[in-house]
């Protein structure tokens, strides 16, 4: 197997990591590729590209990630988040090229009370978490030779996040209401990315340990959106103080599911890879920022 890695959807926050990750691993060639070199939808563009740059492994980090927005825009949503993973299977497995996909917490409805497990049922409770949830399924019926991994609440230096709204907020308010009814665990996409790397060197790159299939990735621990924001103010330093409210003072369009906490071991077990607490990797998020 050739190394040859393409990389879609790439401007966001996780293709950002594995952009300035890859240079720490000169023997695997990446090709990264947004909407405007590769538009995932498209089902001509994505043969044309796959067969002229014959990539060992596509790594699918485009997505449409706008919770609210996709409750309007159901269209686009199913497209890019259900139709063009299964346009990315079909290519590979035209080219004989692995998949690595990245699903969501989402597609739980939060009635849970303890970390889900991958094979839980799932049940997702808005547009977004359908629309990724049907882009599982749509991998799936294709072909065996995929990675899914479904994570929460990412967040990077880059893009649009939960980290970088609270410390806009943060900057020019003296306090700031937050919902404290919602659980999930925050994820650095640099550990994410750094995980991504690492399933492909120590797996699909490794006939001996290919181990394909549905994974959960986040980091490790949880919290309320809360505790998360007054994490990142008594990280960043910045005076602003948290007042914890209930999710029925900010209705929002999407419903979000109120606890999505993932369980990881199976993924940990598998790859034996080791995964931050979330409050160690903000501190590095925020101090890589500066
Ligand atoms: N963000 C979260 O909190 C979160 C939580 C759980 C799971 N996830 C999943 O994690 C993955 C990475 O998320 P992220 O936060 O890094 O996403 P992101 O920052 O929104 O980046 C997604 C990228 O995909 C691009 N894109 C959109 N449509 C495309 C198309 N048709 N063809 C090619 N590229 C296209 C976007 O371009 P434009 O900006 O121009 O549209 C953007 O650069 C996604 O699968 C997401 O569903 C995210």
């Amino acid at each position: 197997m050739n190394s040859k890695i393409l990389v879609t959807g790439a401007n966001g926050q996780l293709g950002n990591e594995l952009r300035k990750l890859c240079k720490n691993f000169p023997g695997l060639e990446f090709i990264f590729t947004d909407v405007d070199m590769l538009d995932i939808t498209n089902p001509d563009a994505v043969s044309v590209f796959m067969e002229a740059s014959k990539p060992a492994i596509v790594v699918n980090c485009a997505a449409y990630t706008n919770v609210d927005g996709a409750e309007d825009d159901v269209k686009n949503a199913r497209k890019i988040n259900a139709l063009a993973p299964q346009v990315l299977a079909a290519a590979c497995a035209m080219q004989e090229a692995f998949l690595i996909h990245i699903s969501t917490d989402y597609v739980f409805d939060g009635n849970s009370t303890v970390p889900y497990l991958e094979d839980d049922s799932t049940n997702p409770i808005s547009v977004y978490g359908s629309s990724k949830l049907e882009g599982e399924e749509k991998i799936k019926s294709v072909f065996d030779d995929y990675v899914i991994i479904r994570t929460s609440w990412l967040y990077s230096e880059y893009g649009h996040n939960f980290m970088r709204k609270m410390i806009a907020i943060g900057n020019d308010n003296s306090e700031v209401q937050v919902v404290n009814d919602q659980f999930g665990s925050p994820t650095y996409a640099r550990d994410l990315a750094n995980c991504i790397i690492d399933m492909i060197i120590k797996s699909i790159l490794n006939p001996q340990a290919y181990l394909p299939g549905l994974y959960h990735y986040t980091n490790q621990g949880s919290c309320s959106w809360a505790e998360f924001a007054t994490e990142i103010f008594a990280l960043a330093e910045i005076d602003c103080k948290v007042i914890p409210v209930s999710s029925d003072k900010f209705p929002t369009k999407a419903k979000r599911p109120m606890y999505s906490v993932l369980n990881t071991t199976k993924l940990r077990d598998s790859f034996g890879i080791g995964i931050p607490n979330w409050r160690d990797s903000l501190k590095e998020c925020l101090s890589s920022k500066r």
